[in-house]
C-alpha cells in the first residue's frame, strides 16, 4: 500500500515549513483584524444618531458580512496550510479609533475610524502578497482580492468624509 506524501513542491512541501509558518502567523493576524473590524462595524452600525448618520449605518451593517467573509476566507486558508484557526483566547483588540465616540451624532468620528481600520487593512494586506510573492501564489491571489474590497470600502469612506470637509464639518 503506497503511504501518503505531501507535495514535493510549493507552499505545502515539509521544505517549506518554516516560510509556511511564518505565512501563517500573517493570517492569524490578519483573521482578527477581519473580526476586531466585525465588533467595531457592528457597533457603528447601531450606535449613531442622526438623519446623516443613516447611510453609514446602512453600509456599515453590509461591510460587517463582507468583512465576516474575508475571516472565513482567512481561516479557511490557515488550515489549508496546515495551520489551526485560533481560539478567542488568543484575541487581544487594537482598534482604539473605532471605539463609540461621546457623541452618537459625531459621525465623523466613526468615518474617519473606518478610513483608519481600512488604512491599516490595506497596508498589511499589501505586505502579505509581497510576502507571497514566488512563494504561496494562491494565498496571494485570495489576499489580492479581498485587498480589492478593503480599497472599495476605503473609498467610499473617503467620498463620506469630503461631503463633510466641503461642507467644513470635518
Ligand atoms: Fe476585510
Ligand atoms: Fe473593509
Amino acid at each position: 500500500m503506497e503511504t501518503t506524501t505531501t507535495p514535493s513542491h510549493g507552499i505545502l512541501s515539509e521544505d517549506r515549513r518554516e516560510e509556511r509558518e511564518e505565512l501563517i502567523g500573517m493570517l492569524e493576524k490578519a483573521y482578527w483584524m477581519e473580526l476586531e473590524t466585525v465588533m467595531s462595524y457592528l457597533a457603528n452600525s447601531i450606535n449613531p444618531d442622526g438623519v446623516r448618520a443613516q447611510e453609514i449605518k446602512e453600509s456599515l451593517e453590509e461591510d460587517v458580512q463582507e468583512e465576516l467573509g474575508h475571516a472565513r476566507q482567512f481561516g479557511a486558508r490557515i488550515k489549508e496550510l496546515y495551520g489551526v484557526v485560533p481560539g478567542s483566547l488568543e484575541f487581544q483588540a487594537e482598534q482604539r479609533y473605532l471605539q463609540p465616540p461621546e457623541q452618537q451624532t459625531d459621525v465623523v468620528h466613526v468615518i474617519k475610524g473606518v478610513i483608519e481600520a481600512e488604512s491599516g487593512a490595506i497596508e498589511y494586506y499589501n505586505r502579505i502578497i509581497e510576502f507571497c510573492e514566488g512563494r504561496d501564489l494562491v494565498t496571494q491571489d485570495m489576499v489580492i482580492d479581498i485587498l480589492r474590497d478593503e480599497e472599495g470600502h476605503r473609498r467610499l469612506f473617503e467620498g463620506f468624509l469630503r461631503e463633510y470637509q466641503a461642507e467644513g464639518l470635518a
